[in-house]
């Protein structure tokens, strides 16, 4: 099929997709990630290969800060989004705590420099194990989920004769909006307990010496790009704070979880200060405007600060449609075959193109027909071209495996002209390193 397309569709795609991505951009003719061409990394690490903006990070993060300006807020960012050494040191280096769903994300967060005592542990299903290994740390807040798993936090922290600090994450049942395999906060999800049970779970906590009850939490999706989900739950909690505290328990905080959007396809999420202004309107409104706050944000902090750099491999004209064979699979990118995600993937040097363009499927090297990572795209490639995929700083490599046993790609990290390696590519002797041959 030549679907051919006009160098104009071309370039409106190229034009719209960039602002999204703050210090990525095209610099006489070649992508640059702050100061450093896209190009040039291929050269130096290989492909693929994700590149991190540190500036962009730090400027997401510096929209919640100015959202948050004069109140006592903490920003706990949520590694699962991305769990790299590298750019949890950012992080950690800004003054953020985690939100963290293993013992193994508290050990990376230890080893990245973090503050353990802004640690909050969130997750449905925490094992004995890491409750201990969470209170030796002495972590900042258990987010639990549910009644037993309460009951078990106590039992933990009694045998270790230590008082674990409590927070109950509620369902608040309001609509996000948003993809349902990342929507959270609805009845029929496994997270959080139920509005009507909140206040009896409290009270049987407060009942548990070896917990101390220190906040409430919920948290109700992922990539929500409207703030009215966000204002309902508010509503929804501060409605269960006033029972609870009013059944003599105090709150010390509250936490609003994370789930703010990013654009990944003309989408158009609210500025993180534009959102808390508008929050903190309500909150101030019904009296909780002194209260300590605090986030779970993910995705907005990362997720448009990293691209994926990969090398077209074939071009292969199909009877139904061109295939461009890329080196990045699902493997490195899990988001378009897990949740028919849409990722923008652009040249890195438009101006090499030869005026052929095509529709294509963008493809991995995977044995599977799930292994897409961009439906008919208009591009102008030919083997050996380097392309990016963007928005790829948030549950890319977090979420990245080993299938058909390929190697995890490189990540680098850009600070303004400086490049740090921070995870080298892994081998196949990396991957086989735990496994052995059974004795005949
Ligand atoms: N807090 C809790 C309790 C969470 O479960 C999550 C995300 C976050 C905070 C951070 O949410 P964010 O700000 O990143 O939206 N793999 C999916 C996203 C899964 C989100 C899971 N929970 C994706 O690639 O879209």
């Amino acid at each position: 099929m030549n679907t051919a397309i006009s160098p104009q569709a071309l370039l409106a795609v190229d034009a719209a997709m960039l602002p999204g991505h703050p210090f990525t951009a095209y610099r006489e003719g070649a992508l640059c990630i702050e100061n450093v061409a896209a190009a040039d990394l291929a050269q130096t690490h290989g492909t693929p290969l994700f590149i991190y903006s540190k500036a962009a990070m730090l400027s997401a993060l510096a929209a919640y800060q100015r959202g948050f300006a004069g109140r006592h807020a903490q920003i706990c960012y949520a590694m699962k989004a991305n769990s790299s050494l590298g750019v949890l040191q950012v992080f950690a280096q800004a003054g953020c705590g985690f939100d963290i769903v293993s013992g193994g994300e508290l050990e990376r967060v230890i080893a990245a420099g973090g503050d353990a005592r802004k640690v909050i542990f969130s997750g449905v299903g925490k094992t004995r194990a890491e409750m201990r290994q969470a209170l030796k740390a002495g972590i900042g807040c258990f987010n639990v989920e549910s009644e037993a798993e309460l009951d078990v936090l106590a039992e933990v922290a009694g045998a270790m004769a230590v008082t674990a600090p409590v927070s109950i994450r509620v369902n608040p049942n309001v609509d996000p909006k948003t993809h349902p395999y990342i929507s959270t906060g609805l009845k029929g999800n496994k997270f959080g307990v139920a509005h009507e049970d909140a206040l009896r779970i409290y009270t049987h906590a407060s009942n548990l010496k070896a917990l101390r009850i220190v906040g409430i939490d919920c948290h109700i999706g992922s990539q929500i790009t409207d703030s009215t989900p966000y204002l309902d739950a508010m509503d929804r909690v501060l409605d269960l704070v006033a029972e609870i505290e009013a059944a003599g328990i105090p709150l010390e905080h509250i936490d609003f979880g994370g789930g703010l959007g990013i654009n990944y396809n003309h989408d158009t999420p609210p500025e993180a200060d534009a959102l808390w202004r508008e929050l903190l309107v309500k909150l101030d409104a019904r009296g909780y405007g002194q209260r300590k706050l605090m986030i779970e944000p993910g995705r907005s902090l990362v997720g448009n600060a990293g691209v994926c750099l990969t090398e077209v491999l074939y071009t292969k004209p199909g009877e139904q449609k061109n295939f461009c064979i890329i080196d990045a699979a699902m493997n490195d990118l899990p988001r378009p075959a897990m949740y028919q995600a849409f990722h923008a993937i652009v040249p890195v040097q438009p101006g090499r193109s030869a005026g052929n363009e095509r529709l294509y499927d963008v493809v991995g090297p995977v044995c599977e027909s799930g292994d897409w990572i961009g439906h008919d795209r208009v591009l102008d490639v030919k083997a050996g071209d380097l392309l990016a995929v963007l928005s790829a700083g948030a549950y890319c490599m977090s979420m990245a495996s080993n299938y058909n046993t390929r190697g995890r790609a490189a990540e680098v990290l850009i600070d303004g002209s400086a490049v740090h390696l921070i995870r080298r590519r892994e081998t196949a002797q990396d991957q086989m390193r735990h496994e052995q041959l059974a004795a005949n």
